[in-house]
C-alpha cells in the first residue's frame, strides 16, 4: 500500500486545485496537492514538505478531513487528505501546469484523478462559515464556528477544554481496536454505529474476508454514517435497530454470532451539536431527545404528562441529581399550569431556577465545569429513550451474539451504565460464560481526555466469551 497525502487548502470558502502537468500520470487531470509520504514519515509532516517543493509555500497542517483508498495499474494507495487553513509565501507551481480556486461545493464539477473524487465528494459539503453582525453571535451555527471547520476555531474550542462543536472523535478507538483484536477476517458487530468513526478502522482492519455490522437507533445517523463510510471506499452492513434486538438484526442479515461486538453507549457528538435534537442544554431547540424521532414521546411531552415523583425518579436514578426533588417540584409546578418546557432553553432555565442560581447564562470556566442542567439533560434522554432497559437486553444477550473466544467491549459514560456492565459481566463470567479473571475497566488516557473533553469520563470494558 502507498501512503499519499493532499491539502485541502481553504480560503473564503474557496479551495486549492491542481492540474498535473505533462509527463506526469494523468495529466491533465485536478488534483488536490500533495505527494507520497516517505517510509518513517508522518503523513502531516510529509504534506508540510510536499507543499513546501511542489508550491513554494510553508503550510500550517490542520486536521485530517478525509481519506480514500483506489487501485491504480501500479499498486493500491491509501490518500490521507489534511486541512490546511494557513499558508505564507506566494503559490508557484513545480510540477502543475495550473491552479485554481474552486468554490467548495463545485469540486466535482471539475476532472479529478480518481483517489482524489471522494475526498472531493467530502470536502464539497463545507459551507463557509457565516460572519455575524455586532459583537455577539445570535444563532448556534453562528456561535460555534467550529461546525464550519474553522481550524482556529478549533485550536480554541480545544484550548479552553471543550469538543469542537460539529466534530465527532471516536472515543479509546486505539484500546478498542487492541481489545478486539484479532480482527483480520473476523465477523464484527458495531451496536452504536453513531458516525461510524470506530466502524471505519474496523473495517480497515478485518479486510476482505471479514465483514462489519452497524446498527444505531437513529436512522438519520445511520444514513449518513453509511454514505461517509461508502465515499471512503468501505463497505458495512448498516441497520437501524435499537441494539436491544441485535439478535434479531443479525438473524435477519443472516448472520449468527459474532467474533468481535461493540458497543459505545449514549449519544454522539453529531446528535448533541444539531440543535433541532434537543440533546444540549448549550443550544436552543426543541426539546425532543428521542434517539428515533420516528417514535415516541419527545422529551417535552414526557415532562408535561410524567407525575412529579416520575420525574424526581427519573433525575435520581439516571442524572444522580442531588436536587431532583426541587427540580421535579418545580418541572410539575411548570406543568400544572400548562407551562412545561418545550425547548431546550426553557428546561434549562427551568432547573437553573429550581437550585436557586438564576437564569443568567452559564459560563464554562474550566474544563471541569458542569452545566447546572447537564444532570437533568442526562436523565431526560435516559428516560426517553429508555436506555437502562435497552441496555440489560443487549446484555443479557450477550454471550449468545459473540462466538466462543470472541470478544465484546462496551465504552460506559456515567455510573449507571458501568453499574449494569460490571453486574453483567461478572454474572456470566461466574456462570462459565466469559474467561476469568475479568479485567478492571480502562480509563481514557490524559492525552485523550485533553484531546477530546467529551470522553472524560469514558470507561472501556472487556470480555472474553468461553
Ligand atoms: C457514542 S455514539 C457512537 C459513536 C460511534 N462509536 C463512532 O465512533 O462514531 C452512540 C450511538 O448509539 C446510538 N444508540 C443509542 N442508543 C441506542 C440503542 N438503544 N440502539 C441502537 N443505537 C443506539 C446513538 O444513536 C448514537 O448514534
Amino acid at each position: 500500500m502507498i501512503i499519499v497525502c493532499a491539502g485541502v487548502l481553504l480560503k473564503s470558502g474557496q479551495v486549492l486545485l491542481a492540474r498535473r502537468g505533462p509527463g506526469m500520470r494523468h495529466a491533465g487531470k485536478w488534483e488536490f496537492p500533495g505527494g507520497r509520504v516517505e517510509p518513517g514519515e508522518a503523513p502531516a509532516a510529509a504534506l508540510a514538505r510536499e507543499l513546501r517543493e511542489e508550491l513554494g509555500i510553508e503550510a500550517v497542517v490542520g486536521p485530517e478531513t478525509a481519506r480514500s483508498r483506489h487501485t491504480y495499474d501500479f499498486g493500491e494507495i491509501e490518500l490521507i487528505a489534511f486541512l490546511v487553513p494557513k499558508f505564507s509565501g506566494e503559490l508557484k507551481p513545480v510540477e502543475h501546469d495550473a491552479l485554481a480556486w474552486v468554490e467548495a461545493r463545485r469540486l466535482l464539477e471539475y476532472d479529478l484523478t480518481p483517489a482524489d473524487v471522494p475526498i472531493a465528494e467530502i470536502v464539497s459539503t463545507h459551507r463557509r462559515r457565516q460572519r455575524y453582525k455586532g459583537t455577539h453571535p445570535r444563532s448556534f451555527p453562528e456561535k460555534y464556528k467550529e461546525l464550519a471547520q474553522d481550524a482556529e476555531a478549533i485550536a480554541k474550542a480545544k484550548e479552553r477544554g471543550s469538543t469542537p462543536a460539529g466534530t465527532h472523535i471516536p472515543v479509546m478507538l486505539q484500546e478498542v481496536l487492541a481489545a478486539l483484536e484479532p480482527l483480520a477476517g473476523a465477523k464484527v458487530l458495531d451496536c452504536t454505529l453513531g458516525w461510524g468513526g470506530h466502524a471505519e478502522e474496523l473495517a480497515r482492519r478485518v479486510g476482505p474476508g471479514g465483514s462489519v455490522t452497524g446498527l444505531d437507533k437513529d436512522g438519520e445517523e445511520l444514513e449518513q454514517a453509511e454514505r461517509r463510510l461508502k465515499a471512503l471506499g468501505l463497505t458495512i452492513l448498516a441497520r437501524r435497530s435499537d441494539y436491544a434486538d441485535a439478535k434479531e438484526a443479525l438473524a435477519a442479515l443472516g448472520l449468527g454470532a459474532v467474533d468481535a461486538l461493540l458497543a459505545d453507549l449514549g449519544v454522539s457528538s453529531m446528535q448533541l451539536d444539531r440543535p433541532e435534537r434537543g440533546m444540549s442544554f448549550k443550544l436552543d431547540g426543541p426539546l425532543d431527545m428521542r434517539m428515533d424521532r420516528s417514535r415516541g414521546k419527545t422529551a417535552a411531552e414526557w415532562l408535561a404528562s410524567a407525575s412529579e415523583s416520575e420525574i424526581r425518579d427519573a433525575l435520581a436514578r439516571f442524572g444522580d441529581e442531588p436536587d431532583a426533588e426541587a427540580i421535579a417540584a418545580k418541572l410539575a409546578a411548570l406543568a400544572a399550569e400548562g407551562r412545561a418546557p418545550k425547548t431546550t432553553g426553557e428546561l434549562a432555565t427551568a432547573v437553573s431556577l429550581a437550585k436557586g442560581l438564576g437564569a443568567a447564562r452559564f459560563r464554562k470556566k474550566d474544563a471541569f465545569a458542569r452545566h447546572p442542567a447537564a444532570r437533568a439533560f442526562q436523565a431526560l434522554r435516559i428516560a426517553v429513550n429508555s436506555e437502562r432497559a435497552s441496555l440489560a437486553k443487549l446484555l443479557s444477550d450477550l454471550p449468545s451474539l459473540v462466538k466462543p473466544g470472541g470478544r465484546a467491549v462496551f465504552i460506559t459514560f456515567h455510573a449507571g451504565e458501568e453499574a449494569l456492565v460490571e453486574k453483567a459481566f461478572a454474572e456470566q463470567a461466574a456462570a462459565g460464560q466469559w474467561r476469568a479473571p475479568l479485567e478492571a475497566a480502562r480509563k481514557v488516557s490524559p492525552e485523550e481526555a485533553r484531546e477530546n473533553p467529551r470522553a472524560r469520563s469514558a470507561r472501556l470494558w472487556r470480555a472474553v466469551r468461553r
